[in-house]
């Protein structure tokens, strides 16, 4: 292990002794920061951008439901813009004021008809409340594991009231489908910088680690990322208590990690309101 001294506070203690500590300690005044603080979310953007995971089978999904779609912990637009694009009003949510700026300034260099059909909203997805305004609502990348169980409850009981009688909850969770050994590797960002990303899985912790080394700016940064492991088998329980039904399964194959892609109708769909099997 490097002998150069780092600055770690804010390093999560389950990252010590870890590929992560390693080569976070290899960079010289290093700040730690939470990959979705303001300064991580313009590196996370970045590296993001030209990330095109999960989105052709997110689409697809969206595709066959109507009406508006609601997008939950939307970031910066990397899902939303392709939603957009197949003529939907998306309404995008997130917690983070920075994510929505950037989110606000690519659409403002979009299409006028892409900006127009967007509404960003800086909010908590597990309070968030339109009732019975969504054909479609979609939660993808990694965003449910970063809740813990009760935070996802509360956002699945919202879906429930936002959704339209006949609206789809369309849900991804990413599962890791390789080995478990920590890694490191290097990735370009749609700027041309480049990051280390350190993957370290703690399956018996139940999450996994991201910590991505940004060295390009002013000071170097190591932001990382907690992600519950999250299987399709317990995140369908919970739609499931939500008072949904699973009607779609897909495996959307990775090099590491796979995603499962879940679709979900409101289990007393068609039904009179207040009417329950
Ligand atoms: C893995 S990123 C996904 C962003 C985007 N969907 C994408 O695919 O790039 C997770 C997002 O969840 C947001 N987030 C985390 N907890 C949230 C909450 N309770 N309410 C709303 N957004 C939340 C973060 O701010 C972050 O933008």
């Amino acid at each position: 292990m490097s002998t150069i001294t780092a600055d770690l506070t804010g390093f999560p203690e389950a990252l010590r002794s870890t590929l992560a500590e390693e080569a976070v300690r290899a960079v010289p005044d290093v700040q730690v920061l939470d990959m979705y603080s303001e300064a991580g979310s313009a590196v996370y953007h970045d590296f993001t951008l030209a990330d095109a995971s999960e989105v052709p089978e997110l689409v697809r999904a969206v595709r066959s439901t109507s009406g508006p779609v609601l997008e939950l912990a939307a970031g910066s637009g990397r899902i939303t813009l392709p939603l957009l694009a197949i003529g939907r009003p998306v309404c995008a949510v997130d917690l983070s004021e920075p994510m929505i700026d950037l989110l606000s300034r690519r659409l403002e260099q979009a299409p006028q008809r892409l900006a127009r059909a967007c509404e960003t909203v800086v909010a908590d997805i597990t309070e968030f409340e339109r009732p019975a305004q969504f054909g479609a609502i979609v939660v993808g990348t990694t965003s449910l594991s970063l809740l813990d169980a009760d935070q996802r409850a509360r956002t699945f009981a919202r879906c429930r009231t936002n959704t339209l009688p006949d609206g789809r909850l369309i849900l991804t969770t990413s599962v890791l489908t390789g080995t478990d050994d920590e890694r490191i590797v290097t990735v370009t960002g749609a700027s041309g910088a480049t990051y280390q990303v350190v993957d370290v899985p703690k399956p018996a912790e139940g999450s996994r680690w991201t910590v991505v080394i940004a060295q390009g700016g002013a000071r170097p940064m190591a932001l990382w990322s907690q992600i519950r492991l999250l299987s399709a088998e317990v995140l369908a329980e919970e739609v499931r208590q939500a008072g949904f039904e699973i009607v779609d399964q897909q495996l959307i194959p990775g090099e590491r990690y796979s995603s499962v892609l879940l679709q979900a109708s409101l289990r007393n769909a068609g039904r009179p309101r207040g009417e329950h099997s």
